[in-house]
């Protein structure tokens, strides 16, 4: 019997046809999912990345809050155009620390994975406040509100600790001051600065509303968007993959 002839036996037999296509999923499937078992991680760790600091966090909440995420992705794909837009394609360690992650698949405005940085404090207060503003035809609402909105700190240590729960490596240390770095972190000549900068290194605090007094919404939601993709030093990478 030739192969042609014995492959007529699947061909003319759904039942065998069906236990053969069965089989060769089952042979796939194993070979897909049993190295991952096997696995500590899949997500490669990467240099630089660190957990948010209490005021980034509270600024997150306000972005997953007002739904920014229902126009803007967070996730540079590694195409050639995107990567010319935005700079170097996200790296899953990068987002390791996001419950829930903000990819996303819309973008009426533009990706804001490396926003940070881009604008100084002044440029994100005018826009969020009245992005016409700036950009005469945009069609990004306003959220001057934010600007009057005092943070609410009372749930800070417990999304923290929650955040512990699932993975993010906070310390003990950390929840306990959770609301003092909060409030360090956008007042930088206060007393509780050098703590805050000792429990986490390298992080920017900066009065990012631009007004003195307790911290808004808008300092938290600016704090955020000015550390997004700030965190990996891609110079190395680029010149690695001798992009740029
Ligand atoms: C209805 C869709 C929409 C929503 C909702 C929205 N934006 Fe935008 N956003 C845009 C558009 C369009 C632009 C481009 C024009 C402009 O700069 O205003 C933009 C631009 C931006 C930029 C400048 C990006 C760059 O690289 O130039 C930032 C930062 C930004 N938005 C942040 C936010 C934040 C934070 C929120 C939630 C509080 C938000 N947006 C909600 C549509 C939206």
């Amino acid at each position: 019997m030739s192969f042609w002839s014995r492959h007529q036996i699947f061909e003319k037999n759904s039942i065998v046809l069906i236990g053969g296509i069965l089989a060769v999923i089952a042979i796939g499937g194993l070979v897909e999912i049993t190295p991952l078992f096997y696995l500590k991680s899949t997500i490669e760790a990467v240099d630089g990345v660190r957990p948010y600091t209490p005021l980034e966090l509270t600024g997150r909440n306000v972005y997953v809050r007002e739904g920014c995420y229902l126009c803007h992705s967070q996730m540079v794909r590694p195409l050639r155009d995107e990567v010319e837009r935005y700079g170097h394609y996200s790296l899953a360690a990068e987002s390791m620390y996001d419950h829930p992650f903000q990819w996303g698949s819309k973008r009426t405005g533009p990706d804001l994975a490396r926003v940070g940085a881009k604008y100084s404090d002044e440029w994100h207060v005018t826009h969020l406040v009245n992005p016409r503003a700036i950009v005469p035809q945009s069609v990004m609402p306003g959220y001057a509100f934010l600007a009057e909105t005092e943070v609410d700190v009372a749930g800070i240590a417990d999304h923290l600790r929650a955040s512990r729960t699932v993975g993010v490596p906070y310390s003990d240390d950390q929840i306990a001051n959770a609301v003092a770095d909060l409030k360090a972190q956008a007042d930088p000549d206060s007393a509780g600065a050098d703590a805050f900068a000792k429990r986490y290194p390298k992080a920017v605090a900066r009065n990012f509303d631009g007004r003195p007094g307790t911290p808004t919404e808008m300092d938290a939601l600016v704090a955020y968007l000015q550390m997004l993709g700030t965190l990996v030093d891609f110079k190395l990478y680029n010149e690695k993959a001798n992009l740029r």
